[in-house]
């Protein structure tokens, strides 16, 4: 077997994208075009990446982060052909070069391990599409015997080969030492001027070098992304693999067309999952958890038997087995849930350790604390974390009832067992099982008459 490199063409500005962001970065599911096409390059093992980059070059380079990457710099875009030859002094003569487009993210390992499997010293290996709607693309020209014998770019093809529908995709192997020879060879005597990679294809006929076709029947796998329209309808496609991907696993999805996956989602068994509700980056889902509409969550774990209701936002943190949270609940990062404990409406934490049992039911905010077992904080409860310059922490012992409408200002530790009466400011520790009433006393004025109108 030969060694696999893989060429990545970048340089595209993307013109219809009316962007000033590169076109290969624009995001699929979370993720830029161009990393999905690194990844697919990794997952079959190349042993080299080579990406050709032209327009907005440094930018690309800067935000591709992975790893052993060849950037190779196409300063003007003079052609498919050109761009190829760009990367051709970094590759091992003996290798076996995949070319992929940095615009094109769903195409499958399992195209390019075949694709890849057909091509060796004496044999190219060419992906073609037939396309449903074939203008702008070039056309496969097939000789008596069927054998791909060129391509013919669209704006220098005649009226027979325009009705062709068997088009390229644009992805190909070809044996690297062959390669150079053609792509030295190119003319740029075309429509477009250009140096076409696609006129190998007759070179490789001439030259004796067998050329193998791949034949793709799903039409998006191999599109790439020119416009916004695009763009969009390929995110709808990936959504599609994915949702159809947790279907087959047992997830319960309430609507397969209305969630949204922008990074790795793991689920447990018996997870049902309502509409409108979108995950990014590393999320997990525990067995037997149930996440309502509307819900947003990145980068968190969600334990088993855990309940989620409508419209909360989690963020960064760990939940442990049968929490309840939200609806309307927004969990900032590092907020800890133990078991059994339960986040209400319009209650936001951040940085808060809550304890096994615990309840916040209501509009309260929770910033920068470390919340016992069993600890009931009442309606309307304010951890004052911040005093303009710096945060501070509050502690909050096991079995404490605090009453609704309380404001601690931290720092202030509340002894085990200890009760705070509603309405309370408190700027003082609080030992245990003590009662603390920091409010103004009630008066109440007898005969007490109400101004008249002058
Ligand atoms: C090319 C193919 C065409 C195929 C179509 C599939 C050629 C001559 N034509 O068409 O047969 O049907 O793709 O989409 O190869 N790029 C560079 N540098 C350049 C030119 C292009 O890096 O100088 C990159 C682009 O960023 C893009 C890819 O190569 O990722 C294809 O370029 P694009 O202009 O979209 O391809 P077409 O010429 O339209
Ligand atoms: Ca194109």
């Amino acid at each position: 077997m030969n060694t696999l490199e893989v060429v990545i063409l970048a340089a595209g500005k993307g013109t219809r994208m009316y962007s000033s962001t590169p076109k290969v970065l624009h995001k699929i599911g979370g993720k830029a075009l161009l990393a999905h096409v690194i990844q697919s390059a990794q997952d079959i093992d190349a042993k080299a990446i080579h990406v050709v980059v032209g327009f907005g070059g440094e930018q690309v380079q800067q935000q591709i982060q992975a790893d052993n990457i060849n950037w190779a710099v196409q300063a003007e875009q003079l052609g498919t052909g050109h761009a190829v030859a760009q990367a051709l002094p970094g590759i091992d003569q003996d290798s076996v070069v995949l070319v992929l487009y940095g615009d094109v993210p769903l195409i499958k390992q399992e195209t390019l391990k075949d694709l890849v499997q057909a091509c060796n010293a004496d044999s190219l290996a060419l992906l073609t599409v037939n396309s449903s709607d074939a203008t702008g693309l070039g056309r496969i020209i097939r000789n008596d015997q069927q054998q791909a014998v060129a391509i013919v770019e669209e704006k220098d093809a005649n009226a027979s080969q325009k009705l062709i529908k068997e088009t390229n995709s644009g992805i190909l192997a070809a044996p690297a030492k062959r390669l150079a020879k053609w792509l030295e060879a190119l003319s740029p005597k075309n429509a477009q001027g250009e140096y076409y990679l696609t006129d190998i294809i007759a070179m490789a006929v001439a030259d004796n070098c067998a050329v193998q076709t791949l034949t793709v029947d799903d039409e998006l796998e191999v599109l790439g992304v020119n416009n916004k329209a695009q763009l969009a309808q390929l995110e709808r496609h990936y959504q599609y693999r994915k949702s159809a991907a947790l279907l087959n696993s047992g997830v319960t999805l309430f609507d397969p067309n209305r969630i949204d996956i922008r990074g790795n989602l793991e689920c447990g068994k018996d997870v049902e999952i309502d509409v409108n509700t979108i995950f990014e980056g590393n999320v997990s889902l525990g067995n037997n958890v149930r996440i309502g509409p509307n819900v947003f969550i990145k980068n968190s774990v969600i334990g088993d038997n855990t309940q989620i209701f409508a419209n909360s936002h989690i963020e960064e943190s760990t939940i442990a087995q049968s929490c309840s949270i939200g609806p309307f609940a927004r969990l900032r990062t590092g907020t800890h849930l133990n078991n059994g404990s339960k986040i209400g409406n319009f209650v936001e934490t951040k940085k808060a350790n809550i304890g096994q049992g615990s309840k916040v039911n209501h509009l309260s905010y929770v910033g920068d604390a470390i919340v016992g077992e069993n600890v009931n904080i009442g309606a309307g409860t304010i951890f004052c974390n911040y005093d303009g310059v710096n945060k501070f922490q509050t502690r909050i012992h096991d079995g404490v009832f605090i009453g609704s409408n309380t404001a601690i200002v931290a720092p202030v530790e509340v002894g085990k067992g200890a009760s705070i009466g509603a309405g309370s400011t408190l700027t003082k520790d609080v030992g245990e099982n003590e009662l603390a009433v920091a409010r103004g006393r009630q008066r109440n004025i007898e005969g007490w008459k109400r101004p008249e109108k002058k």
